[in-house]
């Protein structure tokens, strides 16, 4: 069988335009085919090990479900479970599961962490989520505009709520794949561009005010008000956030045909009104559905390369 050089995939600028678009493009014939119940098995005998330090629903069924239809395997780790909980150094852990399993995939803290593991991993690495991005996460949002509108090249993106690892994430999408973020943050939570990286401040624009960042804009975005690892922070946040709430008079200001996406978990009342989550223009449950699909393109690309046929 084939192999592809090492390559990681810690953060969205790891990949460009180019890989982007194989991607979409592999996603969607891998999607279909799972739709037609058509086997598609290019990993037999390739096994994942994903590394969970914080919970997960979708990131978990997800890769698991995702490596099992392209025919490989999964071993699955938590903090409480491994020798991880118990201070084994990381680049320790990374030099021994590399020598194990094919592929891994982490979601931890700080990036520091992937970034240690990487360096010391023979096998491909794939940033399940940190503090700082989460960037399978924006790979499936992306897929999912353009599966309902068409290239997202040129379009704005709004931003509403906190400068988390989304938001940090979606400005380094814009930056590659050449569209527009206005971003609304309350006071103390903004963007820091120095963490996404981005080569220019021209893919992105900063509003006080969350209705203007909404106004024309062809996607609404938002996520929860308190990311994991940072609960201790939780009242201070209910307060500060409370005008950064997606409602439909927002949705109403951007464009009539705009989508309105969440990486969910959702929390209905706080960064959404039940009525757009649950309303015509979201697709929150597509978003979800496609993370599988892409992150099956994903671990398909970055084991065997780009493949030419279905
Ligand atoms: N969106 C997302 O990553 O969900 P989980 O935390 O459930 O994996
Ligand atoms: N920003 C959230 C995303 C959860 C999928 C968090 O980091 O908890």
């Amino acid at each position: 069988t084939t192999t592809a050089a090492l390559r990681h995939y810690l953060q969205f600028s790891d990949l460009s335009a180019d890989d982007y678009a194989y991607l979409f493009e592999r996603a969607a014939i891998i999607k279909k085919k799972f739709k037609a119940y058509e086997r598609h098995q290019p990993l037999v005998d390739r096994t994942l090990a994903m590394i969970f330090e914080k919970a997960s629903t979708r990131t978990r069924v997800s890769f698991e479900a995702g490596m099992y239809q392209l025919g490989g395997s999964v071993v699955n780790l938590t903090t409480g479970d491994s020798q991880l909980g118990r201070a084994e150094p990381i680049e320790d852990s990374a030099k021994v599961i590399s020598r194990m399993v094919d592929i891994v995939m982490i979601r931890t803290f700080g990036q520091d962490k992937i970034d240690a593991f990487a360096a010391n991993s023979r096998v491909p690495v794939i940033n399940g989520l940190t503090n700082e991005f989460h960037p399978c996460q924006i790979l499936a949002d992306i897929f999912t505009y353009i599966e309902h509108r068409g290239s997202i090249q040129g379009k704005t993106v709004a931003w509403v709520g906190d400068g988390n690892n989304m938001a940090n994430t979606w400005l380094q999408a814009a930056d590659i794949l050449g569209f527009t973020v206005h971003v609304s943050t309350p006071s103390g939570y903004e963007v820091d561009q120095s963490i996404a990286g981005i080569r220019s401040a021209e893919s992105y624009q900063v509003f006080k005010d969350p209705m203007e960042a909404c106004r024309g804009a062809d996607l609404v975005t938002t996520d929860v008000w308190t990311s994991m690892g940072y609960e201790a922070e939780n009242e201070a946040r209910k307060a500060a956030f409370a005008d950064w709430c997606v409602d439909t008079e927002m949705m109403r200001i951007a464009q009539t045909d705009a989508l309105f996406m969440h990486c969910l978990p959702a929390h209905r009342g706080e960064e959404v009104e039940a009525d757009v989550i649950d309303g015509p223009q979201s697709v929150v449950w597509d978003e979800a559905e496609n993370r599988m699909h892409v992150q099956k393109a994903l671990m398909e690309f970055l084991l065997l390369g780009r493949l030419q046929e279905a």
